[in-house]
């Protein structure tokens, strides 16, 4: 596999470190990380967890990971060892899957080798509501990791903490390496940012018009969703329209970093909205082809799109890969859009749930 420019950095920083001797040490570390909404969607990807073409995303504010690592480094172990609990219930699939992960970064922090970590971890939303827990938790844990790792060497290992972590994130899921930082995020190389990388992502720049956005999600279908997005990444490399949406994709990331400039709210809704239906045909469209939206989710844009042609309120929808509909609206239209969500799609939501969320300021430390 070909080594990356950042990562061929990061492997000679931990070369370094690796000569010194550590000693046995015992702490902790907390972090609170967000998930993330993409604009522009990551559908497709390489080896090594490299996108296929480059993502954009909002931050969210109260859905986080709060995670907890018990960490005793310098013990006599093979490998990194793992003890994880989720809200107070041991997880043992998502702890082999973890252990995998760690065991796989071990070459970017070799004292994971020799480390026994005990996790602790929560989330602020519930599970299957079109939230992402694998960008927060994973960026959580990338987060926790990095920080363990200054407190045994007692300075810092690299010059870019966050960097790190959205590199050591990535790894995990792609989608988490945007959630180090607050308000918007890109991940994957594009024209629309000189300093954009597939190895981790970078904050943007954004418009104050467009700061403060609201992300409501309707939850039209609490459900496990029947097709992972690990599949779903898989299944690109079949679709026969894989190169035009790769395309577009670049397209709208172009667009969008313009929009995000000059703070257009119609055009930001035009691209978000387009991107939301492009990764759906995607999902549609491949070898074999798959539905995750459910009539509610239609029933949902096609009420969204009437009442902003009607009213001319900026409010418009974006889909994560499943039949929940995340509502984006900027605080300015925010009295209007709350009124015609609570009278038109509430009823239409599973048991009327809706989770309001907004643009958050990215990972905080928290007590541990
Ligand atoms: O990071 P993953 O492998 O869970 O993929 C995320 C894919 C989407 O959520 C559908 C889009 C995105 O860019 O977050």
């Amino acid at each position: 596999m070909k080594i990356e420019k950042y990562e061929e950095k990061l492997l000679s920083e931990a070369a370094a470190i690796s000569t010194k001797n550590l000693a046995r040490k015992q702490g902790s570390v907390a972090w609170s990380s967000p998930s993330n909404i993409a604009l522009v969607k990551y559908w497709g990807k390489y080896p090594g967890q490299i996108p296929a073409n480059a993502s954009l995303s909002m931050t969210l504010d109260s859905a986080v990971t709060i995670m907890k690592l018990d960490y005793t480094s310098g013990e006599s172990i093979n490998g990194p060892v793992l003890n994880f609990e989720f809200e107070g219930s041991k997880a043992p699939d998502f702890a082999i899957k973890l252990e995998k992960y760690l065991q796989g970064i071990v070459p970017f922090m070799p004292w994971l080798d020799s480390c026994k970590l005990s996790i602790r971890s929560e989330n602020t939303f519930p599970h299957s509501s079109g939230i992402a827990s694998s960008a927060s938790s994973m960026s959580a844990l990338a987060l926790g990791l990095c920080e363990i790792e200054e407190l045994l060497y007692g300075e810092a290992v690299t010059d870019d903490f966050l960097r790190k972590a959205s590199f050591i994130a990535r790894l995990g899921s792609g989608s988490a390496s945007r959630s180090l930082y607050g308000k918007m995020a890109a991940w994957g190389i594009t024209a629309s940012y000189a300093h954009s990388s597939d190895e981790y992502a970078i904050p943007v720049e954004i418009h104050e018009d467009l700061s403060g956005m609201h992300d409501s999600i309707l939850i039209i279908d609490p459900g496990q969703k029947m097709v992972s997005s690990t599949m779903g990444h898989e299944l690109m490399r079949t679709n026969p329209y894989a190169k035009l949406r790769f395309e577009a994709a670049e397209a709208n990331m172009q667009l969008m970093a313009d929009v995000l400039k000059i703070g257009d709210t119609r055009k930001f809704i035009d691209v978000m909205e387009n991107e939301a239906l492009s990764l759906h045909a995607m999902m549609m469209t491949g070898i074999p082809g798959y539905i995750l939206i459910k009539p509610n989710t239609l029933e949902a844009i096609q009420r969204i799109r009437k009442f902003r042609n009607s009213t001319g309120t900026a409010i418009g929808f974006t889909l994560d890969a499943g039949a929940n509909v995340h509502v984006l609206y900027p605080e300015k239209a925010a009295a209007k859009a709350r009124l015609f969500i609570e009278s038109e799609l509430k009823e239409i939501c599973d048991n009327e749930k809706i989770i309001h969320d907004k643009m958050g300021n990215g990972p905080v430390r928290v007590e541990r």
